[in-house]
């Protein structure tokens, strides 16, 4: 039976980066006989120099029918200036919440043959192995009432809302603790509760669910703290799982310490496991279009999404290991270069990979 994934390549690097992952899948489709299919797909400044708008809702409808997403990046200076209800972030937003993608699963892991590209010690960094658990379609980033406001006195406000439910809170918290489970059993889980309300319902909530996940180890920490254990000592968290917004922050912290933003992948899952995958790092449009981008980060999305959405645990081994192998062999894109190795471009690092399998 064929699967079907719709790939929205998206701004700035994004085409590049998502033109390596798609090699790496139809090489792993050839080798593994998975009858992939693709459909394309515009979304964020594409889309709006298209269409008018970061995300059509036909593009929205072909997404859902697909099997899964694999995305590359949105946004750049040429459309900063549009209004900000039209902006290429508005697309991402659009699709993460329209499609009932509230669990951001991003993996921070130190690939061994990296420890020197962290900006961090290598004895810090050396078998870092962590999971950010994001909320990503409540919090601050969707909360109503929002926008810029005229005072009485002229002066403009702008304002948001913080704001969660018990269940959205319930299960986001599921989806941690049942991950941490699987993993090495202990949970952190991030907040404010010492300022904010809403994160005060948060830390009772999961303290609640607790008694049903007893192989699990909960804990709980302050974000501004755990900011700071992150470039600290990130050894001691396994799971972390927090809301939208300071997961967007922490998992760039995170990010940093593996050596470039440009490995980390992510997932976003909704209630039924269909699924949209997207590396963690924006379209670096300082960087688009001279092939100097790290493709990795999309080629372990993609591999992420033959484990969680396809059920293609194979498959998704055979990426992973064929890019530990161009990373032994001393490949390196621009990001993650030290002293010793090859540098090479988006092209040759995809290639390599493809090779590799
Ligand atoms: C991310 C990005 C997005 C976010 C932006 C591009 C809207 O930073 O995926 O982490 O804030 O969620
Ligand atoms: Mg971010």
């Amino acid at each position: 039976m064929s699967k079907k994934i719709m790939i929205l390549p998206g701004d700035g690097i994004g085409p590049e980066i998502v033109a390596q992952a798609k090699a790496v899948l139809e090489a792993v489709d050839k080798k593994s006989g998975l009858g992939l299919a693709f459909e394309e797909g515009e979304i964020g400044g594409a889309a709006i120099d298209s269409s008018g708008e970061p995300l059509t809702e036909e593009t929205l409808e072909a997404a859902g029918q697909c099997d899964a997403v694999l995305l590359g990046a949105v946004g750049g200076p040429k459309w900063d200036q549009l209004d900000r209800d039209i902006r290429p972030e508005r697309g991402l937003l659009k699709i993460r919440s329209r499609l009932g993608l509230y669990a951001n699963l991003r993996p921070a892991i130190l690939y061994p043959q990296l420890a020197d590209a962290s900006s961090l010690k290598a004895e810090i960094v050396s078998g870092l192995d962590i999971l950010i658990v994001r909320e990503l379609t409540g919090g601050i980033y969707f909360g109503e009432p929002r926008g810029i406001r005229v005072l009485a006195n002229g002066e403009q406000q702008g304002f948001n809302t913080y704001v969660y439910s018990e269940y959205e809170i319930e299960r986001i918290a599921r989806t941690a603790f049942e991950a941490a489970r699987k993993r090495r059993g202990r949970l952190c889980s991030v907040d404010k509760a010492n300022v904010l309300e809403v994160t005060v319902l948060w830390r009772e909530v999961v303290e609640r669910l607790a008694p049903e996940y007893p192989d699990v180890e909960l804990s709980h920490m302050y974000v501004d703290n755990a900011a700071m254990q992150l470039v600290r000592a990130p050894k001691q968290f396994d799971v972390m799982v927090t809301g939208n917004m300071f997961g967007d922050i922490l998992s760039d912290a995170a990010a940093m310490l593996t050596g470039s933003i440009g490995m980390l992948p992510s997932a976003s899952l909704n209630e039924t496991g269909f699924g949209l995958y997207e590396p963690c790092h924006g379209s670096a449009p300082d960087i688009a279009g001279q092939g100097v981008a790290n493709p990795l980060a999309t080629i372990l999305s993609a591999a992420m999404m033959l484990r969680y959405s396809l059920d293609m645990d194979g498959a998704a081994d055979l990426i992973e290991q064929a890019v530990h192998k161009v990373l032994d062999e001393g490949l390196r894109t621009a990001d993650i270069f030290t002293q010793g190795c090859r540098k090479v471009t988006t092209a040759e690092m995809g290639a390599a990979v493809v090779n590799a399998l």
